[in-house]
């Protein structure tokens, strides 16, 4: 039976994490589909729309420089209901789709909630139990969490948040991350293994490289901690090279781009990678230093363990398994850890996020329910 889905993507790892599942209707030649882009990350994303070739149905515009999170939640939520609202004479979705905990996600829910459209949810059930780390990210999450009918939970643990928040235990499905699935299609693909770098400051590589990145709003203040930190490491290691892809968000990009690491023979800033890149990167780090939801679930796949530049993570599963460790944004416990944390992580070993089937799961449930179910 088919059913007509709404996808809503916002951000770099919304497009990343729901593609597979597109690229699944595709393949099945399922057509009952249509694409909403909210303009979230509208820079970050103009090359990956054509990297993944998804041709958004529908483009939103909803950022603007320097706007808040009240202002970004408002115009999303606005631009998503009229959104709904013009199309109902060709599309009416009877589902609508979103990937993660951004302003995007918890704004598609909740206009989903507002139309009576039954809102699924993947990579449901996150939980730090700390609004403020991550911000507003958490809260996102248990917005879209009350007004999902379907919550995809990558893992158990996600499941169990979710049942301690007394969901209905019939409307969660442990389905794995569909992150996986994207970086089994482009290895076993092997457009990974040919890929040559697209950012030719990568080209003046040449050795073992860490992958570093940080965007998380709660560590905006503590950016000078990771460079000092950086700072210090390079001068100490210098047969390593430093890769610090930069976020657009002002906050980070001008402290970064205005510090003394654009002096360092062996640092590189760069613009944002594309997404081949940065995972050819993680595939040739020895070690990664970072607050994103995304690379501590591809980093496993590569063996590579993962500083992780917060207090508490989503994400528990890695660091239970030794593969990662939270050391927060701390000059001297970076340092220290990047020194004594090295585990032996066998390459090749399954991935606690996921085994590549997500995308199939997920679309295969949602073909075969029915509107009656619960
Ligand atoms: C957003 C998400 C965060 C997610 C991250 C992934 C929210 C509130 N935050 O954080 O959960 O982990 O994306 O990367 O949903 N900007 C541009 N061009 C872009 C994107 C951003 O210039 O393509 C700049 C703008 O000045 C914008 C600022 O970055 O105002 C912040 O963007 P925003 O989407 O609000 O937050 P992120 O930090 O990107
Ligand atoms: N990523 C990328 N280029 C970069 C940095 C990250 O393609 O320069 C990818 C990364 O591989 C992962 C996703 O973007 O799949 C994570 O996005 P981000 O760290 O911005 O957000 P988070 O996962 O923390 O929400």
């Amino acid at each position: 039976m088919s059913k007509k889905l709404l996808f809503i993507i916002g951000t770099r790892p919304e497009l990343i994490k729901v593609f597979p599942i597109i690229n699944h209707l595709k393949t099945i030649g399922n057509t009952s589909y249509k694409v909403v882009s909210t303009g979230q990350h509208k820079d970050l994303l103009e090359s990956y729309w054509r990297v993944f070739n998804i041709n958004p149905d529908y483009q939103l515009d909803i950022i603007k420089e320097g706007q808040n999170l009240t202002q970004l939640t408002s115009r999303a939520i606005i631009a998503i209901d009229e959104l709904i609202g013009e199309i109902k004479n060709e599309f009416i979705p009877e589902i609508i789709l979103a990937q993660g905990d951004t302003t995007t996600v918890m704004a598609a829910s909740m206009v989903a909630f507002y139309n009576n459209i039954e809102f699924a949810h993947i990579e449901a059930g996150l939980r730090s139990f700390n609004m403020h780390h991550p911000f507003p990210e958490e809260f996102n999450r248990k917005i879209a969490g009350i007004t999902a009918k379907y919550h995809f939970a990558p893992t158990i643990t996600s499941k169990d948040n979710l049942l301690r928040e007394n969901t209905s235990k019939e409307n969660i499905f442990v389905v794995g991350n569909t992150v996986i699935d994207t970086l089994n299609y482009f290895i076993d693909s092997k457009l990974l293994e040919q890929h040559k770098f697209l950012n030719q400051k990568l080209d003046n590589i040449n050795g073992p490289t860490v992958l570093i990145t940080c965007h998380r709003r709660e560590n905006h203040s503590q950016i000078n901690n990771l460079i000092e930190a950086v700072e210090l490491l390079s001068s100490e290691y210098k047969a390593l090279n430093f890769i610090w892809p930069v976020h657009p968000n002002p906050n980070v990009k001008n402290k970064v781009e205005n510090s003394i690491l654009t002096s360092k023979p062996n640092v590189f800033i760069t613009a944002p990678l594309e997404y081949l890149d940065l995972i050819k990167i993680i595939s040739i780090s020895t070690k990664i230093i970072s607050d994103s939801g995304g690379i501590q679930e591809e980093a496993p796949t590569f063996g590579v363990p993962v500083l992780i530049l917060r207090e508490t993570t989503e994400r528990p599963e890695a660091v239970n398994l030794g593969l990662s460790k939270l050391v927060g944004m701390n000059k001297d416990e970076i340092i220290t850890n990047f020194k004594n944390f090295n585990p032996k992580i066998k390459v090749g070993s399954s991935n606690p996020y996921g085994d590549g089937k997500t995308s199939k799961r997920i679309i295969d449930i949602l073909l075969s329910s029915s509107k009656n179910d619960n």
